[in-house]
Order: structure tokens, then sequence, then C-alpha cells
């Protein structure tokens, strides 16, 4: 069974080719490139032994996607994570966000339309829930005005997806991640640390590893136990098991309905504060780190409420705060001796 994988060389991309090759599906990658590195097939092959075809093009292309998808029009199901993802880049270059994440989409499901291809999972963002007003927030929460192009970029794929539904034989999975974090046991796989990180725990590993001088905590005076900021952080490899039971259900034509989401998420929230300390316990080291001013478009606090998935889905999210830290840990101090050995 051949899987498209958009985006398989970036970070979750990356880590759902490796599950779903140890389920035996075959993977084709499409990849630009342009936030990830051609090594990543390299790393996936040493993991599962299986090296899956890349082929580096830019599904902005109508027609390069369009040809795409003629050569392979075999593919079973497409799991599309090719976008930009950068929150505070968003809102400087808002036309370049609506372009590659909308334009991409919409050939995709274009061409997935003539080839009759129907399965469609879609990379989707907690962040459409913006600030919920109950907790822990449900797939039945209303959606938000966005904070950002990036936010409004999912927001609008998923409405793009669901009028294409409705005047197609496509289907479509829309999962809503909360906080992916950490990385595969091997090392071999992570979040490539291009620029500087916006996320909280590539920074805290950057830090440590003595890159960045020093983690700023954006505000700790939230209405939250310890004045910072709650996120639901799950783990990359729990999180690509999600996608590959998505696919297989889509395939197995085990749907409910022709358009559904799932939150993935642990259920469970922790302070900006909490993850540092379990950063420290696991590394052994102090952290150095200042708390600054709230950083503009922070929600306070959300966490998911995971039991539609875990039920419908027969998933759950498994490896606690400790774990996943410690694996961005490891990630971090391989990747930077391995850059360390070729110099
Ligand atoms: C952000 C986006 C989210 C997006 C995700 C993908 C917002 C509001 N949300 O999630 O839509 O899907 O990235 O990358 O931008 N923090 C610090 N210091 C830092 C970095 C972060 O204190 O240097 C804090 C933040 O204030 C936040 C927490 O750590 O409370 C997590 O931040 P981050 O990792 O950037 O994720 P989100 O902002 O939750």
């Amino acid at each position: 069974m051949k899987i498209l994988v958009t985006g398989g060389t970036g970070y979750i991309g990356s880590h759902t080719v490796v599950e779903l090759q140890n389920k035996g599906f075959e993977v084709l990658i499409v990849d630009n490139l342009s936030n990830s590195s051609a090594e990543i097939v390299d790393n996936i092959e040493k993991i599962t032994g299986t090296r899956p075809v890349l082929e580096v093009f830019d599904l902005v292309d109508r027609e390069k996607t369009a040809d795409f998808f003629q050569r392979n029009n075999d593919i079973a199901g497409v799991i599309h994570f090719a976008a930009y993802k950068a929150v505070g880049e968003s809102v400087e270059k808002p036309l370049m966000y609506y372009r590659n994440n909308l334009v991409s989409l919409m050939n995709i499901l274009e061409s997935m339309r003539d080839n009759n291809i129907q399965n469609l999972v879609f990379s989707s963002s907690c962040t459409v829930y913006g600030q919920p007003d109950e907790l822990p927030v449900s797939e039945k929460a209303p959606i938000k005005k966005a904070e950002s192009p990036y936010g409004n970029t999912k927001q609008i794929s998923e409405e793009i997806i669901q009028d294409t539904i409705k005047a197609s034989d496509i289907h479509g999975i829309a999962l809503r991640y909360f906080n992916p974090i950490g990385a595969h046991e091997s090392a071999l796989i992570g979040e490539l640390p291009l620029g500087v990180p916006n996320n909280l725990v590539p920074f805290i590993t950057q830090t440590a590893i003595g890159i960045r001088d020093q983690l700023k905590v954006f505000g700790n005076d939230y209405p939250t136990p310890d004045g910072t900021p709650i996120r639901d952080y799950i783990h990359v490899v729990d999180l690509a098991k999600a996608h590959v039971i998505a696919v297989d259900r889509m395939i197995q034509d085990k749907m409910k309905k022709p358009f559904e989401v799932f939150n993935l998420g642990t259920g469970k929230g922790y302070s900006v504060l909490e993850v540092i300390k379990a950063f420290e316990k696991v590394s052994g080291l102090k952290l150095n780190y200042k708390i600054v001013g709230r950083r503009e478009g922070d929600v306070i606090q959300v966490w998911a409420d995971p039991s539609f998935s875990n039920r419908e889905l027969g998933w759950k999210a498994e490896k606690g705060l400790e774990e996943m830290v410690a694996s961005a840990w490891k990630w971090e101090q391989a990747y930077r001796k391995k850059l360390a050995d070729k110099q």
C-alpha cells in the first residue's frame, strides 16, 4: 500500500514515515527541502532498513504536482505535512504563508480528485481553538478567530478540505496537534535546528548545549498556578503513530463521516517552568533562563480532551514529559556531535 507523505523529511513528517514503514506501508516523500535536508532519508533508512522514495519539488507548482500524481495514481492515501509553521514569520510575511500553505493544498486536492485518490490526512493545529472557553478542549469547541496568518492557514485549509469533500469522492481527516516535542529514540531524526528556534523545547536544548545564551521565559504573570502558560506537550512518535492509524482508518473504510477531526494531545497540561524543571532533572544541568515580558499572541493555557481520539482511533499518547524532554536532549547532543565530527 503506497502512501504519499508531503513534507516527509520535516520534523513530524520524518517520524511518521518511520512509523508507516514499521507497519509495512510503502512511502513516497515529496518535499522541497525548504526547512529540512535530504540526509533525513538516509537516517530513516538506518532506522527502518527501508529507503523511502524522495521527490524534491514544490507542491505550489501546479504542473509538477499534477505530473507527480499522474505518475503515481496508485497512491492509497496522502498525509499532507508540507507547510510553513512559524507564527512570528507568518505575521511578517502573510502572503508567503497563504500562498505556500493554501496553494499547495489546493494543488494536492485537485490532483487527488483528478486521479481518483480519496484519502487525505491533514496536519492541523490546536491553534484553531484559540484560548478555549472550556478546558480540556474537545473537538466540539468552537473555532476562534485566528491570531496569526499561520493559524488562519490551518483554519482555511480545513474549510477548503471540507468544501472539496462535499463536491467530490475525497475523504479527509484533520488531526489537530497540541505541542509536539521530543525525537525518535535512535536520535537519528528529530527537529532540525535551522535558525533561531521559536518553540520552547528546541530553545531549551540549544541553550543547554551552548548555542543560545539564555532562554527567555515569556511571562510569569498569567493566571496559572506558577504564572507561566500551560500547554499539552505530546511526544512526536506518539503523534506519528496516530497518522498511521488515521490513514489506515480511511483505507479500511472505517470513517463515520467523510470529514473527521481528532485532537492529538495527552490530556495533561504543563507550565513552561515545569518543562524547564523536567529538563533540568533528566539532563542533570542547570538551565540559564530569565523571566521576561509576555509574547504577543500566546494563549494562557490549553490542553486536549483526547477521549474521542482515544476511543475512535484506539490510540493513546503514551510518553510522559520527562521521556519527551530526555529524547529531545539526546537528539540535540547527537546532532551537535555529528556536526562537530564532520568538521
Ligand atoms: C506555537 C503556536 C502554534 C503552532 C506551534 C507550532 C502560538 C500562539 N502558537 O505554539 O499555533 O502550532 O507553535 O510551532 O504561537 N516559550 C518561552 N520561551 C521561548 C519559547 C516559548 O517561554 O523561547 C513559551 C511560550 O510562551 C509558550 C510555551 O513556551 O507558553 C510553548 O511555546 P511554543 O513552543 O512556541 O509553542 P506554542 O506557542 O504553544
